[in-house]
C-alpha cells in the first residue's frame, strides 16, 4: 500500500527532537523523503539514522540565514523541488517580566519569530507550486500565561504570519498553515528544570493547566502535522489546526 506523502520531499526543522522527531518519523513511514535539521550536529545525525528511509540530516542554525541557504541548496541538490516545509524550531524560555533579560529576548525573537520568517523565505525558490508550509505556534500565543510573554508574543507572530504569507502566496497555490500544540512530552521541559525530578513536576503542572488532565505525546502531533501537509488539509489556508487538549475552548 502506498503512503500518504510517496515521494514528496519534506524539510522539517528542529526533526532532531521532540514533535518535529515524531514527525519526520511518521512522514519517512508514510513515503516522504525527509531532511531533517537542528543545531547539534551529533544529535541531527543520530536522529537521521533513527528515521531511516534515507532521511537525511544538515546541520544548521534557523536563525542564520547563510545556514538556511546551505540547507535549501543541498536538499535541492540531492532530492530536487520541496513539497512540504516544516518550520517547527523554537527555544523556550520563561521567567517574570522584571527579570527577562535582553539575552533571552533577543533568543526566543531571533530563533522563533525571525528564524520562522526566513525559514520560508529562504525556501521559496525551492518550493514547488502547491507545496504544503507548516509553522509551529503555541496554544499560549491566545492566551495570558504568567512568565510566558516573550515566549507568546513570539508564536502570536508566527500565527500572524500564516495569514500573510499564505495570502502573498496565493499565485502559487502554496498554503501556509499553523500547528498550534498545548503541552506536549517532548525534551523541551528539560530547558527550564535541571533534574528529572524538576521535569516530571513541570509536565505534572502542565497537565492539570489542560483540561483533560494529561499532556498530549509527541507522536498525537505528528498526525495532525500530517494532515496539514498533506492535500486532506487542501481547503485549509492561512489556518490553524488547535491541538490542546481543550486550553484555549474550555
Ligand atoms: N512541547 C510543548 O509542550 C510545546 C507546546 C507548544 C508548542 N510547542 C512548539 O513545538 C515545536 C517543537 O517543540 P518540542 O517540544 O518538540 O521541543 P524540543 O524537543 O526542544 O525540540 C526543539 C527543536 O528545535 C531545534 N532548534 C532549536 N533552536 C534551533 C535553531 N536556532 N536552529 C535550528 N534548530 C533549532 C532543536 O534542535 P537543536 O537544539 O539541535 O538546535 C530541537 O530539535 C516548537 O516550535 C515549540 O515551540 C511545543
Amino acid at each position: 500500500m502506498s503512503g500518504k506523502l510517496e515521494n514528496k520531499v519534506a524539510v522539517i526543522t528542529g526533526g532532531n527532537s521532540g514533535i518535529g522527531l515524531a514527525t519526520a518519523k511518521l512522514f519517512a513511514e508514510q513515503g516522504a523523503k525527509v531532511v531533517i535539521t537542528g543545531r547539534r550536529p551529533d544529535v541531527v545525525n543520530r536522529a537521521a539514522a533513527a528515521i531511516g528511509h534515507g532521511a537525511i540530516g544538515i546541520p544548521g542554525d534557523v536563525a542564520k540565514l547563510t545556514d538556511l541557504e546551505k540547507l535549501y541548496g543541498t536538499v535541492h541538490e540531492k532530492f530536487g523541488k520541496i513539497d512540504i516545509l516544516i518550520a517547527n524550531a523554537a527555544a523556550y524560555a520563561v521567567a517574570p517580566l522584571a527579570s527577562f533579560t535582553e539575552e533571552m529576548f533577543d533568543q526566543l525573537s531571533n530563533i522563533n519569530f525571525k528564524g520562522t520568517f526566513f525559514t520560508v523565505q529562504k525556501a521559496l525558490p525551492y518550493l514547488r507550486d502547491g507545496a504544503s508550509v507548516v509553522l509551529t505556534s503555541s496554544v499560549v500565543a491566545e492566551k495570558g500565561v504568567p512568565n510566558h510573554s516573550i515566549y507568546s508574543a513570539t508564536k502570536a507572530a508566527v500565527r500572524s504570519l500564516a495569514r500573510s504569507l499564505s495570502a502573498e502566496l496565493l499565485d502559487r497555490k502554496i498554503r501556509v498553515n499553523v500547528l498550534t500544540p498545548g503541552p506536549v512530552d517532548t525534551p523541551v521541559f528539560e530547558s527550564i528544570a535541571n533534574t528529572p525530578e524538576g521535569v516530571e513536576a513541570v509536565k505534572a503542572a502542565m497537565s492539570q493547566f489542560a483540561p483533560v488532565k494529561r499532556i498530549a505525546s509527541a507522536e498525537e502531533l505528528a498526525e495532525a502535522t500530517l494532515f496539514l501537509a498533506s492535500d486532506a488539509s487542501a481547503f485549509m489556508v492561512g489556518s490553524e489546526l488547535l491541538i490542546d487538549g481543550g486550553i484555549r475552548s474550555l
